[in-house]
C-alpha cells in the first residue's frame, strides 16, 4: 500500500517552500548508466519505497538517480538527498546522514553542520511529528546503509 499526502492538514510546518518544491520537483530522478549498485528500498510499515542508483569514482559520487513512490516527506526527503551528496565522497555523505539523523530526533546541531547541510534544514519541522521521521529519513538511512553495504565489504 502507497500512502498518499492526506492525513497532515494543519501541519504548516512540514510543508516549507523547499519541501513542497523537491515533491513536486524531484531532483536527480532520471535513470544513471552503470550504476555501482541499482537498489529498492522501502518502509515495511507502509509500503512506500525508493529505487536508488549510485555510480562513484574512487570514493566520490559522481551519479546518482532516486525515485520513488510515497507520501510527501519521504519523496521530498528524498530528492534533498539526491540534490544533496552528487559530488560529494562518502565521508561527507555518511556524516551527513549523521547530521540529519540527530536533527530529527531534536538533538542540537552546530551552526556550522547546519550550513554544512544547506537546504536539507527545512526537514527541522518533521522532528516536531514524531511519526513522520521515519518518513524523512527513509532515503538518508536507506543510502547509508547501501554505501555500507556495497562500497565497504569489497
Ligand atoms: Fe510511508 Fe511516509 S507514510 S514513508
Amino acid at each position: 500500500m502507497i500512502s498518499q499526502m492526506g492525513g497532515l492538514d494543519g501541519l504548516d510546518d512540514l510543508y516549507e517552500a523547499i519541501i513542497l518544491d523537491h515533491y513536486h520537483n524531484p531532483r536527480n530522478k532520471k535513470f544513471i548508466d552503470n550504476p555501482d549498485f541499482d537498489e529498492e528500498i522501502n518502509n515495511p510499515f507502509c509500503g512506500d519505497e525508493l529505487r536508488i542508483q549510485a555510480k562513484f569514482n574512487d570514493d566520490k559520487l559522481e551519479g546518482i538517480s532516486v525515485s520513488g513512490r510515497g507520501c510527501a516527506i519521504s519523496q521530498a526527503s528524498a530528492s534533498l538527498l539526491a540534490e544533496y551528496v552528487e559530488g560529494k565522497n562518502v565521508k561527507e555523505i555518511l556524516n551527513a546522514v549523521n547530521i540529519v539523523r540527530n536533527m530529527l530526533k531534536g538533538e542540537e546541531i552546530s551552526e556550522k553542520d547546519r550550513e554544512n547541510i544547506q537546504d536539507i534544514d527545512a526537514l527541522s519541522g518533521v522532528q516536531k511529528f514524531p511519526i513522520r521521521i521515519k518518513c524523512a529519513l527513509l532515503g538518508w538511512t536507506g543510502f547509508y546503509d547501501l554505501i555500507n553495504a556495497n562500497l565497504r565489504s569489497s
